[in-house]
């Protein structure tokens, strides 16, 4: 029976949902949600602060800053509220509703970046404003979770050595990629394992992180507007890139089996499921890293009318598909165009 002290304490690490009866191909998902921040970022905040500490950087007065879409805000409030310290997020008008408030409920201040920068994405927005803040006030402290060797040390030292102990015999491993802090961790450590494990990065369509053209992205968690520092292409064997359509069928699939997961859950499932559709000459054994849980996202993914103004009336026609000729990915439908008049309650991509 777990005890505990600090809400940090606590993060269940041993939990695997089979996908096998909900999409007809075996895939273990890895759930990163049950923790008291509910997302994978609870460990890198945790790791990043700790080091913080360690190096002496945090002070009786200093304030923590960090930019971010809102999981590792939440974790950070919940770290700080717990140690004491005051903290700022840098987020922007894409971050849910329900995880802003969760962090201002945690005692946190949130600034929300509503402009787009030049690269039509908030994420250089929310930087240049951290280091406006850092140079203009040496009581600032900023963890830095693009370039946090903490970030990815995390995953090195904790998630990869979890999924190790009970895939002894791992085959293939999906992870998705925002500052590719989890992606780095889990790659560093399988490289160095006892087998060759091929690594999967799975990248929302429209995100620049290995390339490629930046396109509209709704969906917060995966994806970035830059090239992330953190991010060593030749610890990655391979990239897949999702389009929105198809994560949100899959969360939806999920959901209709009563697992209720957020938004790059749906985007590692959609690329892992078309990944080992492509792969099925033999049973392999795969991973999949679930980030968060569903709550945050029941104002976007699991609206119907969120759903229909940005993707189209049909964009959940084929989640009812019989299991095992469930198609994922670009194959499956074609590109349709985006609305032509901005619903009001429309998010806009960092
Ligand atoms: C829901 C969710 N999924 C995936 C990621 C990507 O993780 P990483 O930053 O380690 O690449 C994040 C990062 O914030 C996230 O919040």
């Amino acid at each position: 029976m777990p005890v505990i002290s600090a809400p940090h304490a606590f993060n269940e690490g041993q939990l695997y949902v089979d996908l096998k009866p909900i999409f007809g191909r075996s895939l273990f998902l890895k759930c990163e949600g049950f923790n008291f921040a509910g997302s994978v970022k609870l460990k890198a905040a945790v790791e990043m602060v700790e080091a913080a500490e360690r190096e002496g950087v945090i002070k009786p007065d200093s304030i923590l800053v960090e930019s971010s879409s809102g999981n590792l805000g939440v974790a950070l409030s919940m770290i700080a509220a717990s140690k004491g310290y005051r903290f700022l997020c840098v987020t922007d008008s894409r971050c849910n509703l329900s995880t802003r408030l969760l962090m201002e409920a945690l005692g946190s201040r949130v600034h929300t970046i509503a402009e787009l920068d030049a690269n039509g994405g908030f994420l250089g927005a929310r930087i240049n404003y951290v280091r406006t803040l850092c140079d203009s006030d040496d009581r600032y402290v900023w963890l830095s979770q693009y370039t946090n060797p903490g970030n990815w040390k995390a995953h090195y030292y904790k998630t990869a050595p979890e999924i190790a102990r009970h895939f002894p015999r791992l085959d293939v491993l999906f992870v998705g990629v925002g500052t590719t802090g989890t992606l780095m961790g889990c790659a560093r450590y399988f490289r160095q394992w006892q087998r060759p494990v091929r690594i999967v990065a799975v990248d929302s369509a429209g995100s620049v992180i290995f390339g490629g053209e930046p396109g509209r992205r709704m969906i917060p968690g995966l994806g970035m507007s830059m090239r992330p520092p953190l991010l060593d292409e030749s610890y990655v064997d391979e990239v897949i890139r999702v389009e929105e359509r198809d994560t949100i069928r899959a969360c939806h699939r999920l959901a209709r089996r009563g697992f209720l997961f957020g938004g790059s859950t749906g985007t590692v499932v959609s690329g892992a499921m078309r990944w080992l559709a492509d792969h099925h000459r033999r049973e392999l054994t795969a991973v999949a890293i679930a980030p968060d849980l569903g709550e945050r996202y029941l104002d976007t993914i699991y609206q119907s009318n969120w759903l229909q103004d940005i993707y189209g009336e049909d964009v959940l026609d084929s989640v009812d598909m019989p299991d095992g000729s469930w198609a994922a990915g670009p194959r499956a439908h074609a590109p349709r165009e985006p609305p032509t008049a901005p619903p009001a309650n429309r998010r806009r991509r960092r």
